[in-house]
């Protein structure tokens, strides 16, 4: 579904020159889930932007669902993103003006859906999530975990095929973490695609693959049982 060949990517030019990738090639076929480690500044972040159609490589090919991701507009990139791409990160970036249920509809306010048919889907995803009780509730009066889940049912609003989840678990303690990656493997049970990045191994348990990344280059690949 995926497939990433000979990846590059350098930021800022002359003396700040800084070579974030250096030659990544992997394979992530439907319904796999790769967990993505290595050190700080390895380029974890920077592969997961280019995946998720947030930044571009200097050079090299990203391949989506057969598709060329070089050869597109920025309107078909933008459209593939919003559709099929969902995005956890570790600060959950919800709006904190906005209640757990407009939070999880605000895609569907972008896309255009219609009001009856967001107030069902949110209503599917707040179930999913056990928020129901939480739906009407600011950020702010909700726990770390229930933010990070409110940004998952945000992030699985359009049905994505592949979930990108930049160290979903970083902000919480250790016991919420494992919630929400109980929740990710179930996920990724039902058939998503995920891509996980994490510094923690055992959080990167229920991945079938692993790589690690040094310095811009994959210095360790393993299959997973
Ligand atoms: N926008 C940017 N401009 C310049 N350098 C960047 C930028 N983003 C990341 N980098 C650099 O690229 C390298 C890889 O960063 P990143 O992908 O964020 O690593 P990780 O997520 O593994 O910590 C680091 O040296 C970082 O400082
Ligand atoms: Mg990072």
């Amino acid at each position: 579904m995926i497939e990433v060949n000979n990846l590059y990517k350098t930021y800022g030019r002359g003396e700040a020159r800084v070579h974030a990738l250096q030659g990544v090639s992997l394979k992530i076929h439907q319904g796999g889930f790769l967990a993505v480690m290595g050190p700080s500044g390895s380029g974890k972040t920077t592969l997961m932007n280019i995946l998720g159609c947030i930044d571009t490589q200097t050079t090299g090919d990203y391949i989506f669902a057969g598709t060329n991701v070089k050869r597109l507009n920025t309107q078909s990139k933008v459209y593939l993103r919003n559709r099929r791409i969902g995005f956890i990160f570790q600060s959950f970036y919800l709006l904190p003006s906005l209640t757990a249920r407009q939070n999880i509809e605000l895609p569907m306010v972008y896309s255009g859906t219609p009001p009856k048919e967001r107030h069902k889907k949110s209503a599917e995803l707040l179930e999913l999530t056990g928020l129901i009780s939480r739906a009407n509730h600011l950020p702010s009066e909700l726990s770390g975990g229930q933010r990070q889940r409110v940004a998952i049912a945000r992030a699985l609003v359009n049905s994505p095929s592949l979930i990108l989840a930049d160290e979903p678990t970083g902000n919480l303690d250790s016991r919420t973490g494992d919630d929400i990656m109980r929740m990710l493997c179930g996920l990724n049970k039902q058939g998503a695609t995920i891509v996980l990045i994490t510094h923690e191994r055992n959080v990167a348990e229920c991945a079938k693959e692993l790589i690690v990344l040094k310095d811009g280059q994959i210095i360790s690949e393993a299959e997973c049982s």
